[in-house]
């Protein structure tokens, strides 16, 4: 990783982009974060931390955008802010995630960025061929996050700044409070019936994200798409019984329904190109993973759970 970054990350309040703070600001990099707290949450980016701006703003914002790279003069981007919460509100979806994308893009461009890191959801790849997903498995994205997010990738590697694009499992870390873990996590402990979509997907560690963004964010590191993944799929029901067995409780059987219109049965990455072109792989087991996150939640608790799926309450999350 490059000595001493200026990083200027979008969504900072969000999750991923609150624990990229967290990670970056105690090692000396200064931070401006960038957020509208659509789905962030204003606490974790406080005022008056040593290293860190915080600006309220939309992205969407060309002037606004502009003006915070004129001022703060990043040397590197994390792009994180993403619109996903309403499934029907495609023009803010479209707003954020291309438009934003491009206004991020082109600004990184102005003020001479080394590089950019953006960040893919995995229903870019929509319903695929094969599982686990080849990086070069065609874009077919048939929701209005998947299709907004994919033009904005497209966008972002189209630009002139040293880019990356992470296609991201779902991560497991602080503050996650959308998919099967907190809900089940939720609803166990408070004796409450569960059930469970017959889907799978893959659970990635936030240590293991980091060491992926420390490489990525590297002066020689490779550019491009990379899938960001254990490779391993696990059921939603897999994590319901690790959730029961760490909460120890007998959660009997649950039922299984097949999955909704919207749902993609098998979301799991193959990072074999990864491993090839970067030499990372995951290193945390989904046990460990889960755990983890469970005892994070009985320090911290669980905040406002969002989905992106149609149904709220269908424990699975297709991010
Ligand atoms: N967390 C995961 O497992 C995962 C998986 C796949 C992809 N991703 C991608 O990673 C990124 C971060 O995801 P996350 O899980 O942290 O989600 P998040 O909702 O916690 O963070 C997104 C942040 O973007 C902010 N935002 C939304 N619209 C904005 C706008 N117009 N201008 C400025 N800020 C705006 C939100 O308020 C929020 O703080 C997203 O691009 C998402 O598509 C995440």
């Amino acid at each position: 990783m490059t000595s001493k970054m200026r990083i200027l990350i979008t969504g900072g309040a969000g999750c991923l982009g609150s624990n990229l703070i967290e990670r970056y600001l105690p090692r000396g990099h200064e931070v401006l974060a960038i957020d509208n707290f659509a789905t962030g949450n204003r606490q974790v980016v406080p005022e008056g931390i040593d290293g860190l701006t915080v600006v309220e703003g939309s992205i969407a914002d060309k002037a606004l955008v502009d003006q915070c790279f004129a001022s703060f003069k990043p040397t590197h981007v994390i792009h994180s802010a993403a619109a996903y919460k309403d499934l029907n509100d495609w023009a803010e979806d479209t707003a954020t995630n291309v438009t934003g994308s491009i206004h991020v893009a082109r600004a990184a461009e102005s003020a001479g960025v080394k590089r950019i890191v953006n960040f893919q959801t995995a229903l870019c790849y929509g319903r695929p061929d094969t599982v686990p997903i080849p990086v070069d498995a065609p874009a077919r994205p048939f929701t209005s996050y998947g299709i907004s997010k994919t033009a904005g990738e497209q966008f972002m590697m189209m630009g002139s700044v040293l880019t990356v694009s992470l296609r991201l499992a779902n991560i497991t870390g602080p503050r996650l409070a959308i998919g099967p873990i907190p809900t089940f996590y939720t609803r166990l402990k408070e004796g409450k019936s569960c059930f469970c979509s017959d889907t799978q997907r893959d659970f990635l560690d936030m240590e293991d994200f980091f060491t992926v963004m420390d490489i990525v964010l590297g002066e020689d590191a490779p550019t491009g798409i990379f899938n960001i993944s254990t490779g391993e799929g696990k059921s939603i029901k897999d994590v319901f019984e690790a959730v029961a067995a760490y909460l120890g409780v007998d959660a009997g059987e649950v039922p299984i329904v097949p999955p909704g219109d919207d749902d993609v049965p098998a979301v799991v990455l193959d990072p074999a190109e990864t491993k090839n072109r970067l030499g990372w792989s995951a290193e945390i087991g989904f046990e460990d993973t889960i755990n983890r996150m469970l005892a994070w939640y009985d320090r911290h608790g669980v905040s406002a759970i969002y989905s992106h799926l149609a149904t709220p309450g269908q424990a699975s999350d297709g991010q």
